[in-house]
């Protein structure tokens, strides 16, 4: 998988060369690159923004300097990737559709990502223009109802999401399977040994004495109704959604 980022904070996005995403880059399975965006302006201050149009608080970002910096990345990518080539462009934006485990299953699948970085009150409309008249498929994704300061942080959530689900980036792939969201629902309790643990205040706290029975199908069953009764209390809208999404299911099926 190819990635590209386009910031005008590179040093923000170090945390992708540590851990499993940094592994992932040295094993070649993700090719991330990060571009400064100021090297795409032709002024002495290297100016990226500008006061909004029609007034308001803030600036906006120009036009100019990220239609020249999409094209140098999809002509880089291109080149490395084929001339058929073409990625799928997210800019992160707390207006944009929730970013899900369902969004990164989906673009975990894709050869080609490219991260655009809005700073400021955020990027001028016609660069989303210019990029759906290109043809190229453009998302925006919000990480939560709340405002960051930028996109870079929400790249470095994003790309740990996605990156973590290409085959081979995480060792134990069953793991991918038994966390929380995989199945719209959130993951049960866990605990490790010792069995009964007697903590600095001395009380003794015994591990759920199902999961000492060696029996499977209790065990499975208990966490079923574990990661039921979670999500209920701390996410009952995920109960909904899915209740939603079984119903539309059956009313579908033939
Ligand atoms: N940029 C600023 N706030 C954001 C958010 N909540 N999600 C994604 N990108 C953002």
């Amino acid at each position: 998988m190819r990635i590209d980022v386009i910031t005008i904070f590179p040093e923000y996005l170090a945390p992708l060369e540590l851990s499993l995403i940094g592994k992932a880059r040295r094993d070649g399975l993700v090719d991330l690159r990060i571009h400064q965006l100021r090297d795409f302006t032709h002024d002495r201050h290297r100016t990226v923004d500008d006061t909004p149009l029609g007034g308001g608080a803030g600036m906006v970002m120009k036009p100019e300097p990220w239609a020249e910096a999409f094209a140098a990345v999809l002509a880089d990518g291109r080149a490395a990737l084929g001339e058929d080539a073409s990625p799928l462009v997210i800019f992160p934006n707390p207006a944009g559709e929730p970013f899900a485990q369902a969004t990164a299953q989906d673009w975990s699948t894709r050869p080609w990502l490219v991260f655009a970085c809005g700073r400021y009150e955020g990027i001028d409309e016609r660069v989303y223009e210019h990029l759906a008249d290109a043809g190229i498929e453009v998302a925006l994704a919000s990480l939560g109802d709340y405002v960051l300061n930028g996109g870079e942080v929400a790249v470095l959530a994003i790309t740990e999401a996605v990156v973590r689900l290409v085959p081979g980036v995480v060792g134990n792939a069953a793991s991918l399977v038994e966390e929380s969201h995989s199945d719209g629902l959130l993951e049960y309790p866990l605990y490790t040994r010792p069995a009964a643990w007697t903590g600095p205040d001395g009380t003794v706290r015994e591990v759920p004495e199902v999961l000492l029975s060696g029996n499977h199908a209790r065990i499975a069953a208990w966490r079923a109704e574990q990661s039921l009764a979670r999500t209920a209390e701390r996410r009952p809208d995920l109960i909904s959604c899915r209740e939603g999404a079984q119903q539309h299911g059956a009313g579908d099926a033939p």
